[in-house]
């Protein structure tokens, strides 16, 4: 995958300009949602979703029929997973409803859907062997209700899951010093696939894909 489609770039502009607009009229857009913004499709970003839909696709047979996305901030996951051909449904799910609002206005493709819920509360519907649950953000959520999600999980069902070693973050309340550490903490019983990458000498995203 070498670029984004130019699209999104035009409604993420589009998204920053409403963004102000809302928040002369309501408190809840307060103006860091610009930043926010402009960081889910930062550089890093890319190239951590670009490595996961690598990596995924490898694993991802006609088996499957739905992704589920738990913490999906504003859909970048979703957006190049689609972008690499995946056309069945994917379901964004995240406990911020202005993120969704959002990243509702960013989607490009018709099979992206969103819903406001706690990812964890959610699984169980999704908890089958033909469906794919990416969570890149298991350093925002806590390690026992992790924990307890994977130890449900149908023998089949394929799992993408990333975190880090970025503990200077108030929201980063699930860090694992290491790629090992990371792995010991996940109830997996198949590892597919486990690799690490450094983000500018300031810390390292770990990645697991299992089953
Ligand atoms: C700030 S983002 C960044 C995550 C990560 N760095 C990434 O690239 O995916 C984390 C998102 O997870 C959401 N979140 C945290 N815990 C969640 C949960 N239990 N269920 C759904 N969304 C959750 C937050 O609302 C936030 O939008």
């Amino acid at each position: 995958m070498e670029y984004l489609t130019p699209l999104i770039y035009r409604k993420i502009l589009n998204t920053i300009t409403q963004i102000y607009h809302n928040s002369a009229k309501d408190p809840e857009w307060d103006l860091f949602r610009f930043k926010d913004v402009l960081d889910s499709f930062s550089e890093g970003q890319i190239i951590n979703k670009a490595w996961a839909v690598e990596e995924l696709n490898k694993f991802i047979t006609d088996d499957y029929d739905a992704c589920l996305v738990i913490g999906s901030w504003h859909g970048l996951f979703s957006h190049m997973l689609a972008e690499s051909g995946f056309d069945k449904k994917i379901v964004n799910v995240d406990l911020d409803p202005i993120c969704n609002i959002i990243a509702k206005q960013l989607k490009v493709y018709d099979n992206i859907r969103f819903k406001d819920n706690d990812g964890i509360d959610l699984f169980p519907k999704f908890n089958y062997d033909n469906k794919i649950v990416v969570c890149t953000a298991c350093e925002h959520i806590d390690n026992e209700e992790l924990d307890f999600m994977i130890r449900q999980k149908k023998p089949k069902l394929l799992m993408c899951l990333q975190s880090n070693n970025y503990y200077e973050v108030d929201s980063h309340i699930n860090c694992s010093d290491t790629l090992e550490d990371f792995i010991a903490s996940l109830p997996l019983k198949k590892i597919l696939y486990a690799g690490k990458k450094n983000y500018k000498n300031k810390y390292d995203r770990f990645m697991v894909i299992g089953k």
